[in-house]
């Protein structure tokens, strides 16, 4: 029986929060939703290359599921990509109900192409507006079914107690009054972590709070050495890393390098298209050599009114830097995009700890494994959402695996001073340059010590005190650190200089798990202490 009197306290606003929201409203509930900033703002809108799904006459759910499989390095959970896949045309169709404005070309729905898909199965709507308009269409359903909605609302700790509630405590954005939210179901859809890194395509908003705070709570997290760095970013001086879509590659747009040779084909047989990762590492190659900040995107081949039909937004940004893709090269390089990794959940939005979600990008469902394929991250936010909605109205007993690797990990307590914008510029600096595209343990262990000298100043000494967004930032960044450095080998997105290959003893996840939370609840899991660096081995 569905206790109707139950909000669940959903937190986020992109797609994941949104869609959990919607539906779990249409579904009976009334749920409240918080954001930390305005209900408009998160990663979602700034999603510009589309939203993939096997819908074209020459694709399948199953070419779909080889190509998430192959692109996510061995790692991928076969089952969460097999619900991902085939369960994406449905959810396209629920959009389309809902009066996405897709783009369509003689009434059909178009398709594009993207890095490392065998199929062009793109979906797009204004262009390359796609974020916003399935952002701006799902907020305004919720606004329409009454949904609770409330803004600068910052989720600050979780607490577990019995019976698959939690205890929230949130504070206004400039972290004044905390407030003790009702008990209750919680679902995190607060998204990744990308702007923790100097050069990130993500909005500010996107600081991995979540993961911080689940990770005191005692929740599971696994895989957080994967991030993905986007190959192309606008790269000039004093202007924002705004995203220039694979889109674009995908319609024929190549890459130069300083002498205005392209560089891709002697990379990758798929050359501009080869997967994300790839790219982004060969730019830093070509970027090291030619000693200039950039390389350059030539999409000057591709016809002039199909550029600015398909990619208004791009255009729109590059005019207002005097640039135009139709005639000019434009600057890009590569910047931090997508947290792979997260709160462990199964394939309901279960995390380990009764009552608290996941959904989206703070989740790991190991739907990417080690690198995620392009535009597979809307449609995880409304595949695991209509999954999280219907555990709610639903509840039943679950939850990830603990997988055969985990490191139980103890964050310095600290002195309880909240952190400056020093300290985070510091920590977007570290992470940028020692835990980036290439990494190694000399690195890892730099940004783990400055993390950790970071998390004295700024994490609450008194632990029934919320931490700061500094402490946050710093323990996310910490926890992202320490997966890279254990995991002694490259895969998908996660670069090693001195492991630069797969390991098969690695062919597997890693999950990170709180000292203090193991020691509250010692069935969980044997207490075990970093395990000691093996030599690299070439
Ligand atoms: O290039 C892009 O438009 C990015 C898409 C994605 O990250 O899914």
């Amino acid at each position: 029986m569905t206790d109707r009197s139950r909000r669940p306290f959903i937190v986020g606003t992109g797609i994941a929060g949104l869609y959990v929201a919607l539906r779990v409203r249409e579904l009976g509930l009334k749920p409240v939703l918080l954001t930390k900033a305005r209900l408009e703002e998160s990663n979602t809108r700034y999603a510009q290359g589309g939203i993939a799904a096997a819908i074209g006459a020459d694709d399948s759910p199953r070419l779909h599921l080889e190509d998430t499989l192959r692109a996510g390095g061995d790692l991928v959970d076969r089952t969460a990509a097999k619900i991902l896949t085939e369960e994406a045309p449905l959810r396209i169709a629920d959009l389309v109900r809902y009066g996405v404005p897709f783009d369509t070309i003689e009434g059909q729905i178009q398709l594009g192409r993207e890095a490392a898909h065998s199929r062009s199965r793109i979906l797009h709507a204004g262009g390359d507006a796609t974020g916003l308009s399935i952002e701006e269409t799902i907020r305004q359903r919720v606004l329409d079914l009454g949904v609770e909605v409330r803004e600068r609302c910052v989720l600050r700790a979780l607490r577990p107690l019995a019976a698959g509630v939690i205890e929230a405590t949130v504070s206004n954005a400039e972290g004044g009054e905390t407030e003790t939210l009702d008990a209750a179901p919680v679902v995190l859809a607060s998204g990744g972590a990308g702007s923790l890194f100097r050069q990130s395509s993500n909005p500010p908003v996107a600081t991995g709070d979540g993961m911080a705070i689940a990770f005191r709570a005692g929740a599971l997290l696994t895989d957080m050495e994967f991030v993905q760095f986007h190959p192309t970013t606008f790269c000039r001086e004093g202007a924002p890393r705004f995203l220039i879509t694979e889109a674009l590659r995908g319609e024929g747009a190549v890459l130069l390098n300083e002498a205005g040779e392209r560089f891709m084909p002697d990379v990758h047989p798929d050359a501009e298209l080869a997967p994300r990762d790839v790219v982004a590492r060969a730019i830093v190659a070509e970027i090291e050599r030619s000693g200039a900040p950039c390389v350059y995107l030539d999409a000057t081949r591709v016809p002039r009114d199909r550029l600015y039909a398909r990619f208004p937004s791009v255009s729109r940004f590059l005019a207002a830097f005097g640039l135009d893709l139709a005639r000019d090269r434009i600057p890009v390089a590569p910047a931090a995009h997508y947290t792979v990794g997260g709160v462990a959940t199964d394939h309901e939005a279960r995390t380990s700890i009764p009552g608290l979600y996941a959904v989206g990008e703070v989740a790991c469902t190991g739907v990417h494994g080690a690198n995620r394929l392009g535009s597979n991250s809307l449609l995880e936010g409304l595949v695991f959402g209509e999954h999280a909605a219907r555990q709610l109205v639903h509840p039943a007993p679950g939850g990830p695996a603990m997988p055969a690797r985990r490191l139980v990990l103890a964050w310095p307590p600290g002195s309880g001073w909240a952190g400056s914008d020093d300290d985070l510029q510091a920590i977007k600096d570290g992470l940028w340059e020692f835990v980036g595209i290439v990494r190694s343990a000399a690195g890892l262990q730099e940004a783990i010590g400055l993390l950790e000298r970071i998390g004295r100043r700024s994490e609450p000494s008194d632990p029934s005190k919320p931490p700061s967004d500094v402490a946050n930032a710093a323990l996310t960044g910490w926890l992202i650190a320490e997966a890279a450095l254990a995991r002694t080998e490259s895969r998908g997105a996660h670069f090693r200089q001195d492991w630069p290959r797969p390991r098969a003893v690695w062919n597997r996840h890693l999950g990170l798990l709180a000292a203090a939370a193991v020691r509250r609840d010692r069935t969980k899991g044997r207490r075990r202490s970093r395990p000691a660096a093996p030599k690299p081995r070439r």
